[in-house]
């Protein structure tokens, strides 16, 4: 039907006879001449219909063309008339002069508007979601999803050249622990049993490896049930991959040539091998086990120096043996007292009981912290004229995270410069295990299938909470990109780590026994990554949610509203699965 797409046309095309279809975007009357802005994928094209040169029924139709409706448009290329060219579209130079026009997809009007007006705000996102249609019809969508195809493409390119085998798991399995909640399906055939969509394809991967596929990678769909936030989503994409006989310099290495590709693919050259930071130092250093490296600005221990000189409160923390975290801030002084109110706030929501502050002056150290930390911590806070110091008492477990929480707010308060536009960082070394918060009990800090440090196998029986996993999480300008690890390849140690997580040996056959079968028929040793394929392409596309980048995503309260997803099934249906609905 088209000799061309809209956006394609050039001065070099003047003269040509051409076909095009696409979307009105905007028509305007001017004294005799009908000019039409034809739009498709790739861009605009100005339609001009005018006595000239466009038959009596054709001007009459072009009259009553309407916004967002499909037409088909026959014509010639044209240059557009002397002073008349849009240096701003690439089509610029030309228009067509229509000799036929058919309108093949009527359109009502629109819902949301389509073509905004220069600075025009979008519709409410509630509403674009709603009409996701209309909404994928701006030329940001079609350049994000554009480059979140290259990106799968480019992917794809880059691990079959290293010799992984794509190959699909199933959708329909078994509960894997990721930690998050599974999405259950009800099997017809047997009732009262369900389907869980895989949280991920950590089993499935393992087991190939097992069967000697070597290198596995899928760009695998995985479901989660948990709380929605910028950059979570009920479903995602992971770019997974798993590989035999290797350890983690192997994984590191498959790992940095994808996101430098990835990368390159997006425009943006990035140089790998990328650093390397053990998960404690991270912690110390930046407060996060996915520090934005793109700012120094690291954090101090002040507890050596808290003494004599300093306040109770602070003295009476060491005393208990918790240590005091400090940060000096370059030219924080500028911070007014309601955006310390709001660092204390933050401070408090990672469940620090307060944050002290000092403020150095032209005439010495101001505010609370001064009598807190006394002359000692504060000199080694080293803070120069209009810096200020921050700091927090506690365990470590809280000292740390809510001081990592301040220092981005300070960055984003400051809006302190970036020193590099790409910092990637691999964590290493991260602990096996850790203490769920609310009831302290041990559990993984992964998933249970990650092999101890060969240093540290045998803490997991003596004392597991020191106990270093073979775990590494690849992170990019403070983004968790991904994470992966080695996997446990003996039986015996799978487990003892089974046991240390109170798990019954009865629970873990039921659950796990088709992985643990499998280890045991010759499993070779193997590892992989996951990496968060949406995360990715939002962090290239450039943007704030992973809806931006995702053609149909799900809204914050968990919800499809483009289709009026999750809704009710029938009375029948619901009988056919034999499930009732309690409330
Ligand atoms: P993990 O659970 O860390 O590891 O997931 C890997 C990466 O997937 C991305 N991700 C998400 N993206 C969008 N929405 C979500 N709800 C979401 N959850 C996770 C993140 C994360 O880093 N099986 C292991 C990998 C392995 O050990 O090989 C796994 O799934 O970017």
């Amino acid at each position: 039907m088209r000799t061309h797409r809209c956006g394609a046309l050039r001065a070099s095309d003047v003269g040509r006879e051409v076909s095009l279809g696409g979307w009105v975007h905007r028509r305007r009357d001017l004294g005799g001449l009908v000019f039409v802005d034809l739009r498709d994928r790739e861009g605009l094209v100005q339609v001009a219909f005018g006595p000239g040169w466009s038959p009596a029924e054709v001007m009459e139709r072009a009259g009553t063309l309407i916004g967002e409706a499909v037409i088909l448009v026959k014509g010639v290329v044209e240059p557009r008339p002397a002073g008349q060219a849009n240096p701003e579209l690439p089509t610029g130079e030309v228009e067509v002069h229509a000799t036929e026009v058919r309108v093949v997809g009527p359109a009502a009007t629109p819902a949301i508007p389509v073509a905004r007006v220069r600075g025009e705000p979008l519709a409410a996102e509630e509403l674009r979601l709603r009409y996701r249609y209309l909404d994928l019809r701006r030329p940001e969508m079609y350049r994000n999803l554009e480059l979140r195809h290259r990106l799968l493409q480019r992917t794809r390119r880059e691990l079959s050249e290293r010799g992984f085998l794509e190959i699909e798991t199933p959708m329909l399995t078994k509960p894997t622990p990721e930690g998050a909640r599974d999405f259950v399906v009800p099997s017809r055939v047997y009732p009262g049993q369900f389907y869980a969509l895989p949280q991920s394809p950590q089993i499935y991967k393992q087991l190939l490896m097992v069967s000697g596929f070597d290198r596995y990678f899928q760009l695998a769909r995985c479901f989660r049930d948990e709380d929605q936030r910028a950059d979570r989503q009920l479903e995602f994409t992971q770019i997974d991959l798993e590989a035999s006989f290797v350890t983690p310099e192997d994984i590191y290495a498959v790992t940095e040539g994808v996101l430098v590709a990835l990368w390159a693919e997006a425009g943006a050259p990035v140089e790998a091998p990328f650093p390397r930071l053990a998960y404690r130092d991270a912690m110390a250093r930046y407060g996060s086990d996915k520090p934005d490296l793109r700012f120094g600005l690291e954090l101090m221990d002040l507890t050596p120096r808290i003494g004599e000189g300093s306040g109770e409160f602070l003295r009476a923390a060491v005393g208990r043996g918790e240590r005091v975290r400090a940060l000096a801030v370059p030219g924080g002084a500028a911070l007014s007292r309601k955006d310390l109110d709001a660092l204390t706030a933050a401070a408090k929501t990672m469940r620090a009981s307060g944050l002290v502050w000092a403020k150095r002056g032209p005439d010495g150290p101001t505010g609370p912290g001064v009598k807190a930390l006394g002359a000692a911590a504060l000199e080694a806070l080293g803070l120069g004229d209009g810096d200020l110091g921050l700091a927090v008492a506690g365990p470590d477990a809280i000292a740390l995270p809510a001081l990592g929480r301040v220092r981005l707010e300070v960055i984003r308060l400051l809006e302190l410069p970036p020193s590099c536009r790409h910092a990637f960082v691999w964590i290493e070394q991260f602990p096996l295990f850790e203490r769920e918060a609310e009831t302290g009990n041990l559990t993984f800090m992964h998933h249970p299938f990650t092999a101890p440090h060969p240093d540290d196998a045998a803490l997991v029986a003596t004392d597991p909470e020191r106990a270093r996993a073979q775990h590494y999480d690849a992170v990019y300008n403070g983004v968790e990109l991904g994470s992966g690890s080695i996997r446990i390849t003996d039986p015996a140690m799978q487990a003892q780590v089974f046991e240390r997580l109170g798990m019954a040996p009865a629970d873990v056959e039921h659950r796990f026994g088709w992985l643990l079968e499998g280890l045991r028929s010759g499993a070779p040793p193997h590892g992989g990554i996951a990496l968060g394929f949406d995360r990715i392409a939002l962090l290239l596309a450039g943007g704030e949610s992973l809806r931006e980048v995702i053609a149909f995503p799900k809204t914050a309260a968990a919800r499809a509203l483009f289709e009026g997803a999750p809704t009710g099934i029938p009375a029948a249906d619901l009988a056919a699965l034999h499930l009732t609905v309690a409330s």
